[in-house]
C-alpha cells in the first residue's frame, strides 16, 4: 500500500514522517493513513457497483469517531453490536437507515433506542431476541425492520476464537431452524421481515467458505419465497483477511466475481459488513525501546504492550515490526514485549532487528482491533491516535491523562 514508504531508510505515512510524529504526540502512538482507509473502502464499493449495495463499516474494527465520520462522508453504512457503537456512528454523523445492528445479547435499552432512531435492520440471532423486538417495537407503536442471522454451519477455516458460523458457535439461528423461525417472525406483531444475513468468521483467507455460506442461505431465501416470504436485502457480513504475513486473503473484487454469478437474477440489495478490511492496513502502532535485555533470549522492551495490541497475547497473531529508522547496530533475534506484568505480553516473538535503546518501532496492520480492543490494565493510560493526510497529522484521540483512569471511581473517604 503506497500510504507507506522509505525515504533513506526512515518510514513515512502518507508525506509525514513517522519519527517526527512520535517525537511530536509520544508514544504508544496510533497512526492511521486516512488515504489508505479511504482507498480500501472505494474498493469495495466499486467491486459491488453493478448491484445495489450498502457497505455497513464493523464499527468494533476502529470505533474512533474521527474514521466513524470519514466513512459516513463516503457514503457508508455501520454494522453496530451495541448501543455504544450506536451513539458513536450518531454523533459522527451516519445516518439511522444505513445502520444494521448485529450481536448475540441486544438489551432492551438498546433495542428501544434503536427503534427510535429508526435503523435499517436489527441482525436477529436468536428466537427470544425475535420476541423482545417485537413486544418493543408494539409498545412504541414501532416496526421493526428484521433480518435472521442464520448460522450456515460452514467451517470459515480461520483462528477458532474469530469463527463464527459453525454450530457450535453461540451465533446466528441454525439454518436448518430458520424456515420454521421466519415463519414464526412473520406471525408477531411489530415486525417487518427484510433480509437474511450471515457472517462466518474473520480474517478470511479463502473465498469458498462464503459462497459455501451464500448458497446455502440462497436456498433458505428460495424456501422462504415459496412460503410467501420475499426478502429485500441479504447481508453477507464481513470477514475478509488481510496480509498480515504471507497470506493472500480475497480481496473485495475477487469476492464479488466470486458471488456475483449465485446473485444473478436475484433483486435483493446486497449489504455487507468489513471491518478489518477496511481499516486493517491502515494503521500502525508506534512504541519506543525502553530497555534491552540480553542473555539466554534477548528481549526488547517497549512501551506498548498487551494493553494497546491484545492480537498476539490473545490469537498468537503475528504482525510485522519494523524499526521506524533504516537499523542501527547489528541485528539480532528479539523478542519485543512490553511492560505489564503477563508472560503473554509479547507483541513480536523472535524478530531480527537492528536496535539501539531508543530505538522506534513500527507495528504495521493495527488500524483494527487494535486500539479498539485497548485496555488500562495496569492502570496504563490508553495511546493517542493520529490520522494523516497528506503531510497533515489530526490529533483523533488524545493520550488518556493519569486521572482519566479513575474518573468514576468513588474514594470512601476524603484521602
Ligand atoms: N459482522 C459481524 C457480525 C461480526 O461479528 C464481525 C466481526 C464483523 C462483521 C467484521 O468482521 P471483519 O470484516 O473485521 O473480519 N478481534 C478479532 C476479530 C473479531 C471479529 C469479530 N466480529 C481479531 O483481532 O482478529
Amino acid at each position: 500500500m503506497m500510504s507507506f514508504s522509505r525515504q533513506q531508510g526512515e518510514l513515512n505515512i502518507e508525506g509525514c514522517a513517522v519519527s517526527a510524529l512520535a517525537e511530536r504526540f509520544g508514544t504508544p502512538l496510533y497512526l492511521y493513513s486516512r488515504a489508505a482507509i479511504e482507498q480500501a473502502w472505494r474498493a469495495y464499493d466499486a467491486a459491488f457497483a453493478d448491484r445495489e449495495h450498502l457497505i455497513c463499516y464493523a464499527v468494533k474494527a476502529n470505533a474512533n469517531l474521527a474514521i466513524l465520520q470519514l466513512l459516513a462522508k463516503l457514503g457508508s453504512g455501520f454494522d453496530i453490536v451495541s448501543g455504544g457503537e450506536l451513539e458513536r456512528v450518531l454523533k459522527a454523523g451516519g445516518q439511522p437507515q444505513k445502520i444494521v445492528f448485529s450481536g448475540v445479547g441486544k438489551s432492551r435499552a438498546e433495542i428501544t433506542r434503536a427503534l427510535e432512531v429508526g435503523i435499517l435492520a436489527f441482525n436477529v440471532e436468536s428466537e427470544a431476541e425475535l420476541e423482545r423486538i417485537s413486544e418493543i417495537a408494539q409498545a412504541l407503536g414501532k416496526t421493526a425492520a428484521i433480518s435472521l442471522r442464520v448460522n450456515p454451519d460452514v467451517d470459515a477455516r480461520t483462528h477458532p476464537y474469530i469463527s463464527t458460523g459453525l454450530k457450535d458457535n453461540k451465533f446466528g439461528i441454525d439454518i436448518h431452524r430458520a424456515g420454521a423461525v421466519y415463519a414464526h417472525a412473520a406471525q408477531l406483531p411489530g415486525l417487518n421481515i427484510t433480509g437474511l444475513d450471515f457472517h462466518i468468521g474473520s480474517q478470511l483467507t479463502e473465498i469458498e467458505p462464503l459462497v459455501d455460506a451464500l448458497s446455502r442461505s440462497l436456498a433458505l431465501v428460495d424456501r422462504l419465497a415459496e412460503q410467501g416470504i420475499i426478502l429485500e436485502h441479504l447481508d453477507i457480513g464481513g470477514g475478509l483477511g488481510i496480509a498480515y504475513q504471507d497470506e493472500t486473503p480475497p480481496t473485495p473484487a475477487a469476492l464479488a466475481t466470486a458471488i456475483k454469478p449465485l446473485l444473478a437474477n436475484r433483486p435483493q440489495r446486497i449489504l455487507m459488513e468489513p471491518g478489518r478490511a477496511i481499516v486493517g492496513e491502515a494503521g500502525l502502532l508506534v512504541t519506543q525501546v525502553e530497555y534491552i535485555k540480553t542473555g539466554h533470549r534477548d528481549f526488547a522492551i517497549v512501551d506498548a504492550a498487551m494493553t494497546d495490541l491484545l492480537r498476539p497475547a490473545l490469537y498468537d497473531a503475528w504482525q510485522r515490526i519494523e524499526t521506524v529508522d533504516a537499523g542501527q547496530g547489528e541485528a539480532r533475534f528479539y523478542d519485543i514485549v512490553g511492560p505489564v506484568c503477563e508472560t503473554a505480553d509479547v507483541l513480536g516473538r523472535e524478530r531480527h532487528l537492528a536496535l539501539a535503546p531508543h530505538s522506534l518501532l513500527a507495528v504495521f496492520d493495527a488500524g483494527a482491533y487494535g486500539f479498539a480492543m485497548a485496555s488500562q490494565y495496569n492502570a496504563r493510560p490508553r495511546a493517542a491516535e493520529v490520522l494523516v493526510d497528506g503531510n497533515q497529522a489530526h490529533i483523533i484521540r488524545h493520550r488518556e491523562s493519569l486521572e482519566s483512569l479513575w474518573q468514576g471511581e468513588v474514594l470512601l473517604e476524603p484521602s
